[in-house]
């Protein structure tokens, strides 16, 4: 006898589906599991085994093989567990006849109680189940928040097996789990506000032009100056995500098993700050079985390196890449995986070992060579991928203790979101997928970043006096178009791209 069900598996953060198909002979009674299983998914056999003696229902008395397909995709992780279960009680004559499943896809990993536990990617599956016609779909519940997320499909949060049984005979409906209300405005970040940090006002312009654009930013300073903090607070200023930034991010944070259970969508941009003793693969991405990294976790969202020169150089270096292409490729015995990964970067560093290099206030202790050696660290080509850098000097006294309330999060947010706004326009017709003008291309910058005679000229003084290489002169240009749009200006005028020089001309100081 053949019975099938569907389930989905996971290849990188895209779902397919898979069916499971069980067919049982007149033999001893036994379960065996073909079709590329990985030991978890071996595993289980027992678990499915347990699950169904434990919650009182039949195994078949009979030899079963369940078959997983396509056999040629390796399959992974222990989501089939719920499909496996459905094509077993038909088999054994727990389901009644009657009960359609053609139309369900089951995910979800039993434990030997029969409670169904959360799963990994549930959204992927979801989505991927959608596609290939399901419209009825189980998921363990406490995921099912998350895919109710999909609309068009009836989701069912599954507790256990018995429970799941009784469903499909009829006798005790699961409630279908209300497609759930999305709100992207983002409330205010509890503790968090621009008006924390006092002072520092060349920086935190620096940030607003960063988060209108999009742009990297490097901050350096010595110690106590505000970097880590202004940093922190970035995200209170940055535009809400759009529903399709909202749902890749959420399909990433799902697959690596970080999403709270309960959550629906990730609804704010995230902000990814890893420690400077992580791993390459950590960073970006890697592993057996390939996960994500920090840099595809921070994707639409922040990833602040805070102390870059800490981070050893082949962490650092291995960002290169991903900050040109906007996602990443990891290379795995069974083939290769593609994971987005377009984010900011903040970095934020003391200028040399002791902090004090070039500043005002105090005498810096260090020897020459080993300023040089400290500022190598960072290295040209990582440099050149940062659209802004700026210095916060020390406070000093007036500065800290004074009473002058500065602006807050919500209205350098509100000019964020306008020049967004101002940039989405311009960019409607012919490039709507261009999100910040951090994105533009080269060619999308002769397009749409002119600027006239006078402009032109500030260029080039720039470009000979700080010998600056093609890739510096067009992150000047983007980073003048950003500017000019917090002006809501059409043209790119002198004065914009007097500003973007300066954002970039640290370089010079310091390298
Ligand atoms: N601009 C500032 N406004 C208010 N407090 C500040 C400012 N800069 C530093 N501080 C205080 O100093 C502490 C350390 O700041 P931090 O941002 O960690 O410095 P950095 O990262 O530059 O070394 C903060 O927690 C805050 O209490
Ligand atoms: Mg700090």
């Amino acid at each position: 006898m053949l019975t099938v069900a569907y389930s989905a598996g996971l290849f990188g953060i895209d779902g397919y589906l898979v069916t499971v198909e069980c067919d049982t002979v007149c033999d001893m009674p036994d379960l065996e599991i073909v079709g590329l299983p990985d030991a978890a998914v071996r595993e289980a056999k027992q678990r499915v085994k347990a699950a169904i003696v434990n919650s009182g229902l039949r195994l078949p008395e009979v030899k079963a093989t369940v078959n997983l397909a396509p056999a040629d995709i390796k399959k992974e992780g222990s989501a089939f567990d719920l499909a496996i279960l459905v094509t077993l009680l038909r088999a054994s004559g727990s389901l009644t006849p009657s009960a359609e499943t053609e139309d369900c896809c089951f995910i979800g990993e039993l434990s030997f109680s029969g409670a169904v536990r959360a799963a990994r990617g549930v959204l992927s599956m979801v989505l991927a189940a959608k596609a290939a016609g399901k419209t009825r779909i189980f998921v363990p519940f406490a995921n099912a928040g998350e895919a109710s997320v999909v609309d068009g499909v009836a989701v069912y949060g599954v507790t256990d097996a018995a429970q799941l049984a009784a469903h499909l005979n009829g006798t005790t409906l699961i409630n279908p789990t209300e497609e759930c209300s999305i709100d992207l405005s983002c409330a205010p970040i509890p503790g968090l506000d621009f008006s924390d940090v006092k002072g520092q006002a060349r920086a935190k312009r620096a940030m607003e032009i960063a988060a209108a654009g999009g742009h990297n930013i490097l901050m350096i300073g010595p110690p106590g100056s505000g970097k880590s903090m202004l940093a922190k607070r970035l995200p209170t200023v940055l535009p809400p995500m759009t529903f399709g930034e909202a749902l890749e991010t959420t399909k990433i944070h799902s697959v690596s098993g970080i999403l709270p259970d309960g959550q629906s969508l990730v609804c704010r941009r995230p902000f990814r700050s890893p420690h400077h003793t992580l791993s390459a693969p950590s960073m970006v991405g890697g592993g057996a079985i390939p996960k994500p990294g920090e840099i595809s976790l921070a994707h639409n969202g922040v990833l602040f390196l805070d102390e870059l020169p800490e981070f050893p150089k082949n962490v650092t270096e291995s960002l290169r890449q991903p900050l040109e292409d906007g996602k990443v490729t990891v290379t795995r015995a069974a083939g290769r995986l593609t994971f987005p990964s377009s984010f900011m970067l903040v970095c934020a560093m003391n200028p040399c070992k002791c902090g004090y290099y070039g500043s005002a206030v105090r005498q810096c202790t260090c020897k020459k060579d080993d300023i040089k050696k400290y500022l190598s660290k960072i290295s040209g080509p990582l440099l050149d991928r940062i659209d802004i850098q700026v210095e916060l000097p020390a406070l000093d006294f007036s500065e800290l203790s004074s009473k002058e309330t500065a602006e807050t999060s919500e209205t350098v947010r509100e000019r964020v979101i306008k020049a967004r706004e101002f940039a989405r326009k311009r960019y409607e017709s012919e490039a709507p997928e261009l999100l910040c003008n951090a994105r533009l291309t080269a060619r999308q910058i002769r397009r749409f970043c002119q600027t006239d005679a006078a402009g032109e000229q500030i260029l080039k003084t720039a470009f000979d006096a700080m010998g600056m290489s093609a890739r510096g002169y067009d992150r000047i240009l983007r980073v003048a178009r950003t500017i000019a749009d917090l002006d809501a200006s059409d043209n790119i005028s002198p004065r914009h791209i007097a500003e973007a020089v300066q954002l970039r001309s640290l370089d010079r100081k310091y390298w």
